[in-house]
């Protein structure tokens, strides 16, 4: 989607922790938002032409000298604005109200009592509510020009309003869920009072992006690298439908996938959409090269570097590309481009599977403006079947890092057995859309049992599962006994090489998702 969405939101970003949740539920009312960082310029703003403009909250307190600092200007353009939290505070601060550290402050569940006449409390019929606060300062004073519409148990001023110029300050949280009322709020702010259309809508999204696709490619053919995940799934559903045989998808099947997943994916893209695929078989260039590999980042760096290899290896033999489609989703280009980037590099995440720097396509990359969610709507409407779309995400190096020191095909045999097992009990016992993720990780130990009267000696399995939001923190899923005990004897018994099964507890922090 283009940045100039005549019908949009503009989230200014302070540092929230819930800036893209503002954001998500915006696009939820049904119209488009875009985040910025705080130090957006006006001529960018002018630019965006958005219909109404969030402060969102942050790190700061309006008091301090290094505080994130707010383009006043943006008061001057005579469109609606609300401050959550901080944002509220800038507002305050900015119209000469007075802001000031609270004595009691407030994390988490408060109880509001809201002035129901105002615009943003719109169709909300009983004035007091729970709400999600996450404070240290408060305003004290009024700004000029504004009235109280709430108050909280520990802040008098807990919401704000300048009707006339249509600016709004909420001390609390509506994008969070515990909010009582949070999406009717939004909703109030970006319909009723900014009258944005809904129109950001999956089918409508297709059809523009359709649009976009066609106007940027022209009679030129595009390439894709089709992982099977979500994303790339969606990348080549969609370009097909723009472009059809302009498109040509790599599955580049690197030994180390689930089981059965080569053919998964060639019959939901080859035959069912009839999608222009080339299958190659490189498992046994990675298992080569990964023989005498144990230790986690050198299997992942190898990984990368091989895939690209032969990613370019077979580019190269299709004649006349121009674009490269890649499935680059919006919270990717909010953190790689927003100050509030993480530092820490624990594993080398997402650079393993990447694409050469220096390729001489043009990129094109289609769900940029989505988030996940948005890109799974629009996997619907594109006929994508739902066991592709509800996948459990899956690393870029594939079983290598499920499998704890060297790889081998013999062990990934055994974990894609595992695997299986595990994700079917998952699936028939209604667990697997209710667990963010499950993984079976094989251990490079061996332990003792007893099949049959037979004592045996053979490996250790472990199974994980978590649910999640974000990916960033996770907790155990919590799996009947019943049925991992099923799980742990189908595991036992039908797959050969495996003695016993442990179920993983480690939430993250302090563990990670994966194993390696
Ligand atoms: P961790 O293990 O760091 O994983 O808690 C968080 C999420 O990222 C996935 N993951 C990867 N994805 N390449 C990827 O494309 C990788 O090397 C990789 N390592 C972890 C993991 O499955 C989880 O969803």
């Amino acid at each position: 989607m283009s940045n100039a969405e005549p019908n949009s939101i503009l989230i200014i970003d302070f540092g929230s922790q819930y800036t893209q949740l503002i954001a998500r539920r915006i696009r939820e009312c049904g119209v488009y938002s875009i985040v910025k960082p705080n130090d957006i310029t006006l001529t960018e703003i002018k630019l965006i032409n958005p219909k109404g403009i969030v402060l969102t909250g942050g790190p700061e307190s309006v008091q301090s000298k290094n505080k994130l600092k707010l383009n006043a200007k943006i008061f001057n353009l005579s469109i609606p604005v609300l401050g959550i939290c901080y944002g509220m505070q800038l507002i305050s601060d900015y119209f000469r109200g007075k802001v000031s550290t609270s004595k009691k402050r407030e994390f988490g569940h408060s109880e509001f009592k809201g002035n129901m006449s105002s615009q943003i409390f719109n169709s909300i019929k009983k004035s007091k509510m729970n709400v999600w606060m996450s404070h240290g300062d408060k305003v004290t004073v009024l700004p000029n020009g504004f009235k109280k519409i709430g108050s909280s148990t520990n802040s008098d001023i807990s919401a704000i309003a300048d009707e006339k110029k249509q600016i709004f300050g909420l001390q609390f949280h509506p994008e969070v869920t515990h909010t009582d009322n949070g999406k009717r709020i939004l909703n109030n702010f970006v319909i009723n009072i900014c009258k944005c259309k809904k129109s950001w809508l999956p089918k409508n999204i297709v059809k523009e992006s359709i649009y976009e696709i066609r106007k940027k490619v022209g009679n030129n053919k595009v390439l894709l690298a089709l992982s099977g995940g979500v994303d790339s799934s969606v990348v080549a559903a969609l370009l097909n439908r723009a472009i059809g045989k302009q498109l040509t998808c790599i599955f580049i099947n690197t030994g180390l996938l689930r089981k059965d997943e080569v053919n998964e994916v060639q019959s939901s893209f080859k035959k069912r959409l009839k999608i222009n695929l080339i299958t190659i078989d490189s498992s046994n260039i990675f298992f080569k090269n990964l023989e005498s590999i144990s230790d986690p980042e050198k299997k992942r760096k190898v990984i990368g570097k091989i895939f690209i290899k032969e990613f370019e290896k077979h580019s190269k033999k299709i004649k006349n590309i121009k674009f490269l489609a890649q499935g680059t989703i919006y919270p990717d280009v909010i953190e790689s481009s927003g100050r509030n980037k993480k530092s820490d590099t624990i594993k080398s995440h997402h650079n393993v599977g990447g694409l050469p720097k220096n390729i001489k396509f043009t990129l094109i990359e289609p769900l940029k403006s989505l988030f996940k969610d948005e890109v799974k709507k629009i996997g619907e409407v594109l006929g994508l079947p739902k066991n592709i779309l509800n996948r459990h995400p899956f690393p870029g190096p594939g079983l290598a890092v499920r499998i704890l020191g060297k790889v081998s095909r013999e062990k990934v045999k055994i974990l894609q057995q595992v695997d299986y097992i595990f994700i079917e009990e998952l699936k028939s016992n209604n667990l697997y859309n209710k667990t963010s993720q499950a993984l079976s990780v094989f251990l490079p130990i061996k332990a003792v049992g007893v099949m049959g009267d037979k004592r045996q000696y053979n490996y250790v399995v472990a199974l994980r599962a978590v649910k999640t939001i974000d990916f960033m923190t996770a907790s155990i899923s919590e799996i009947p006994y019943k049925l991992l005990n099923k799980i742990s004897t189908r595991i036992v018994n039908e797959v050969d090489g495996v003695a016993r099964v442990v179920y993983d507890i480690t939430s993250k922090p302090p563990g990670t998702i994966e194993w390696e």
